[in-house]
């Protein structure tokens, strides 16, 4: 296998296959509250990039629903991180923030979908990778739609699977 590049080192502690160890909740204000099931991939082929694939499935019916895959960059000699996200639903987004350990919340900089996206459109995202002292991570997601201020819209534990 190819050397991680340098440059992404920081985030080393993201790499490889998680799945989430129980159910995530899924809820917003204007939903059903849900569970869901979520596999994501962090992989690398040596340069300064991480790749990365979320995909989720409903708890109970296994249906796929949410899938989201990009590109992750550290800004040279800084703490500052940038995800470049495309959805499954139409929507694009760069989200950036600080890396503190292992810890990297981000917020939504720039959004932007197909013209024939569903309403209500997203305004905002921001989330939150935490590395937990029991070896798991978490994922927590924030959203802002057209009429609803920034509210958590999910919540999941993963445990590594593979390296
Ligand atoms: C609903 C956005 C991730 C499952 C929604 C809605 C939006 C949204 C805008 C509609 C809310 C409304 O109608 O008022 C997003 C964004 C995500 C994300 C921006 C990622 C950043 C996920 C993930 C799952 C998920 C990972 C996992 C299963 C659902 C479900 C609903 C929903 C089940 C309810 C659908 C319905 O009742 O019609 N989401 N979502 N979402 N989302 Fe997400």
């Amino acid at each position: 296998a190819v050397d991680l590049n340098p440059a992404v080192l920081p985030l080393d502690w993201l790499l490889g296959t998680w799945e989430s160890d129980e159910p995530g909740q899924g809820s917003f204000p204007t939903i059903t509250p849900f569970h869901y099931n979520e596999t994501l991939y962090f992989t690398h082929v040596g340069q300064p990039v991480i790749n990365f694939m979320f995909n989720s499935f409903h708890a109970e019916s296994k249906k796929p629903l949410h899938r989201e895959s990009g590109f992750i960059r550290i800004q040279p000699g800084t703490n500052n991180v940038a995800f470049i996200i495309a959805q499954n639903s139409g929507l694009v987004e760069i989200e950036e923030g600080e890396l503190n350990g292992q810890k990297l919340a981000l917020q939504s900089r720039a959004l932007a979908r197909t013209s024939f996206a569903k309403k209500p459109y997203v305004q905002q995202i921001s989330r939150v990778f935490q590395l937990r002292s029991d070896g798991r991570l978490e994922q927590t997601v924030f959203m802002a739609l057209e009429n609803q201020p920034l509210t958590q819209h999910l919540h999941i534990t993963y445990r590594r699977t593979s390296c």
